[in-house]
């Protein structure tokens, strides 16, 4: 089976799973376990933040970047077709009474004046919900992977801080933008108060996100990890693999870009999805079923048939997801799998 289906299902490799074995352990709720530091100074560091905070997942680390950016009663904004709204199981809502309002804009990104249509004109309304926060997803999975254009993210920022809002980045994906548009994870974290990226996904580590910001934000999400029931003990197990996975598994994105770029050609060959492959931009492929009575659901299970997992992003596409589990020649397998399915 080829697996295209996301990028989480990449399994630890034998040499990250020697370093996990050789890591030094101590009891992470106490702050004694070395291994959990140092990853947490490393990723602080390579995002430009004061602290980080390890965490078992980015939806845990986008809850407590909520809490810290968000007060109860307030309203905080965030892309109608982000993670934060679509799959944390309304978190803000039910962790925090903090109401999201669903910005809109084209691809997964907004703008200064798109944002500006949901935050109330006047901050003392007191018809309005207190604003408080604004969330940016980056890369954006609606963008097809996309990383927000930097002049952007920028506007959006100094747009948010007029406002007096906080900036939340869920950079679930954030080195896939560090490498598709060849700048530092700091240079694209400078205008957000908090960040979270994921070492489980492409970095292909098992386990493990970092929430990073100024360090009163941090030890404030320290208490509200062990809150949510996310203090873990002898964490440096895992925290072992995300050192590994920062050491030896961001340059290598650029090869699940290239992947996707030439799955993306080959499944433009085809007539059954539909897509520019121009628009692939890091590791994520998302076609349109063009024939008529077509849908994702049959796509997949046609897909699976021949041995080539993918996913329905929604009812008429389907997302294929590049990563160290396929590599350059696996997706020429897969290509030559899938014709005659999407012939
Ligand atoms: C954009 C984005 N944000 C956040 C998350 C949450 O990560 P986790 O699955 O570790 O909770 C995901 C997971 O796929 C994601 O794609």
């Amino acid at each position: 089976m080829l697996e295209f289906r996301s990028d989480t299902f990449t399994r630890p490799s034998t040499a990250m799973r020697a370093a996990m074995a050789a890591a030094e352990v101590g009891d992470d709720v106490w702050g004694e376990d070395p291994t959990v530091r140092a990853l947490e100074e490393r990723a602080a560091a390579l995002v430009g933040k004061e602290s980080g905070l390890f965490v078992s997942s980015g939806s845990l680390g986008n809850a407590i970047g909520v809490a810290l950016g968000a007060a109860h009663g307030t309203e905080a904004y965030a892309h109608e077709r982000s993670h934060i709204v679509e799959n944390e199981t309304g978190g803000p809502a039910a962790l925090w009474g903090v109401t999201v309002r669903q910005v809109r804009g084209e691809d997964g990104f907004f703008t200064p004046a798109e944002l500006a249509r949901w935050v109330p004109g006047d901050p003392d309304d007191p018809h309005r919900a207190p604003p408080s926060l604004v969330c940016v997803e980056n890369t954006s999975m609606h963008a097809m992977g996309a990383a927000w254009p930097l002049a952007q993210l920028s506007s959006v920022a100094a747009a948010a801080r007029a406002r007096g809002l906080a900036l939340h980045m869920d950079g679930a994906r954030l080195f896939n933008a560090v490498v598709a548009q060849g700048v530092g994870a700091d240079v694209i974290c400078a205008n957000v108060d908090t960040v979270t990226f994921c070492l489980s996904k492409g970095l292909g580590a098992p386990i493990g996100s970092i929430l990073a910001g100024p360090a009163a934000s941090i030890a404030r999400a320290r208490r509200l990890r062990k809150l949510l029931g996310g203090g873990t003990r002898q964490a440096g197990i895992i925290a072992a693999a995300g050192l590994y996975a920062l050491d030896h598994n961001i340059d290598r994105l650029a090869d699940d870009h290239v992947n996707a770029r030439r799955l993306a050609d080959g499944i433009a060959t085809g007539s059954r999805l539909a897509i520019d492959p121009s628009l692939v931009t890091t590791n994520m492929v998302v076609a349109c079923c063009a024939r008529e009575g077509d849908n994702a659901a049959a796509v997949c299970r046609d897909l699976a048939a021949v041995g080539v997992l993918a996913a329905p992003y929604d009812a008429l596409s389907v997302r294929f997801a590049t990563s160290l589990e396929v590599d350059a020649a696996g997706i020429e397998a897969a290509l030559a799998k899938a014709s005659p399915v999407l012939r």
